[in-house]
């Protein structure tokens, strides 16, 4: 198994384009299920999870590949409608292909995701939803079965306990097939969960509302296979954003507006970066002195929680303190056992994390359990005195394209080491 090393210490400069975005790809891959013939999405992220996407969308009886930020899937044959726990367990989101079956099969057996590393995540709104449209869920050997008698879904009116990003995402796919108008209030408004909808519109569907908490849906008879490239990655842009701010750095971020990230640009502002808009893209000027500020994770447009462990690594290094609250997920301060390894402090009292800066972190052994917790131990090496080795390199696969390979030239002292474990 890979691991990265950095030797910390160097000022960021120079300019990286930002890739496709992972949690736009995913639901965009199972979306295509719902339409016969052959679909082409471009600008695909060469990640582990859609690779992973691919395999699944393969089992389920669709032709998927991947070549070159390309992925063609070709659903037109019979679909077999269950996703195993062998390839569910490897991605949560593969539970993405519930509403995509369910609507263009009239049924889907799919294993439950179960517990992550970040916390519980039930999948309840999902199914209290198709429930809603008429179909009936069973829970049996740890799959989700769901049938629709009659085979097609109705319309319905479903409101949401919370917002629910793939859950938002699985319903509206269930949605655009089914018989009459469906009403869905209280969506997730995620830039991902918003061009979802674009793409289906483009497929021939009826979405109104996409990117706000009511979504309205005119089910149609049949979609048809789209060519869409994906939008950029705003969670892969606001890391590199940190990387700027925290080696106080000069970086432009080719090709990512301010739109998706405004929560972010807000907070690296307040930190004392110089953020601005260049060209197509954000250009961040890291500041020598990191003033500290206070986070509070929401559903966006609120600050993102896959951006809370970046900021929290550059608070680290804040002159001050700072309180950080996760109120999106119950587990995801994975990072904060390993910054402290490397000479941070930080206290964890239930939800929150006080965050008191210090003036140094020292590399170190480190290694963490989800996706974007591994991505800040990697920032937190780059500012790090001396050497840091970031373990399970896999997770920071499965959400950055060869992370060593963007910040290498920006100045980074950064490698991939092959058999690490
Ligand atoms: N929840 C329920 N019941 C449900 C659905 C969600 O209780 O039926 C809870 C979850 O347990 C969580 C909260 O609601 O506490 C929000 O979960 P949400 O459903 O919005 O998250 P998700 O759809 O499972 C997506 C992204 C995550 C991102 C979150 C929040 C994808 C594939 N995943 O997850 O991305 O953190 O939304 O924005 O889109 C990542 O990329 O690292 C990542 C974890």
């Amino acid at each position: 198994m890979d691991s990265i090393e950095i030797v910390g210490g160097s000022r960021l400069a120079g300019s990286v384009r930002i890739s496709g975005a992972k949690n736009a790809a995913l639901p965009i891959m199972t979306a295509a299920l719902l339409a016969d013939g052959e679909h082409v999405f471009r600008n695909v992220p060469n990640l582990r999870d859609v690779h992973t996407m691919t395999r699944l969308l393969g089992r389920l009886g669709a032709d998927a590949s991947y070549e070159g930020g390309c992925v063609q899937v070709k659903a037109s044959g019979a679909i077999e409608p269950t996703a195993p726990y062998d390839l569910v367990k490897q991605m949560r989101a593969s539970v993405l292909v519930l509403g995509p079956l369910v609507a263009r099969c009239g049924r889907a057996i799919v294993s439950l995701p179960g517990g992550c590393a970040i916390g519980a995540r039930p999948i309840d709104q999902h199914l209290k939803g198709l429930e809603a449209m008429g179909a009936d869920v069973e829970l049996h050997h740890g799959y989700v079965e769901v049938i629709v008698p009659g085979g097609r879904l109705a319309g319905s009116d479903v409101a949401f306990d919370f917002p629910t990003h793939t859950g938002t995402e699985n319903l509206k796919c269930a949605a655009v097939l089914a018989q009459g108008r469906t009403t869905l209030t209280n969506c997730a408004r995620e830039p991902e969960v918003e061009e979802l909808a674009r793409v289906l519109n483009k497929m021939g569907a009826r979405i109104e509302g996409a990117g706000t908490s009511v979504i309205s849906i005119e089910g149609v008879e049949s979609l048809h296979p789209v060519d869409h490239a994906i939008i950029p990655d705003r969670i892969e842009a606001g890391t590199f954003m940190v990387a700027a701010a925290a080696t106080a750095g000069d970086v432009l971020l080719e090709g990512i507006g301010f739109e998706p990230l405004e929560a972010v640009v807000a907070k690296l502002r307040e930190a004392g970066s110089t953020v601005e808009r260049e060209g197509d893209g954000i250009r961040v000027v890291g500041s020598e002195v990191i003033q500290p500020t206070d986070i509070i994770t929401q559903p966006h447009p609120g600050f993102p929680t896959d951006m809370q462990a970046q900021l929290m690594m550059l608070m680290c290094l804040a002159k001050g303190t700072s309180r950080i609250t996760e109120t999106v997920f119950e587990n995801r301060f994975m990072h904060v056992s390993e910054l402290n390894r490397m000479g941070a402090n930080i206290l964890v009292d239930g939800r929150t994390a006080t965050v008191h800066g210090v003036t140094k972190l020292e590399g170190a052994e480190v290694m963490a359990t989800d996706l974007r917790a591994s991505a800040s131990l990697v920032l937190a090496g780059l500012v790090a005195e001396g050497t840091t080795h970031v373990r399970r390199v896999y997770h920071l696969d499965r959400g950055y394209e060869h992370i060593e390979e963007k910040l290498a030239p920006l100045g980074a002292n950064i490698k991939r080491v092959s058999g690490h474990a």
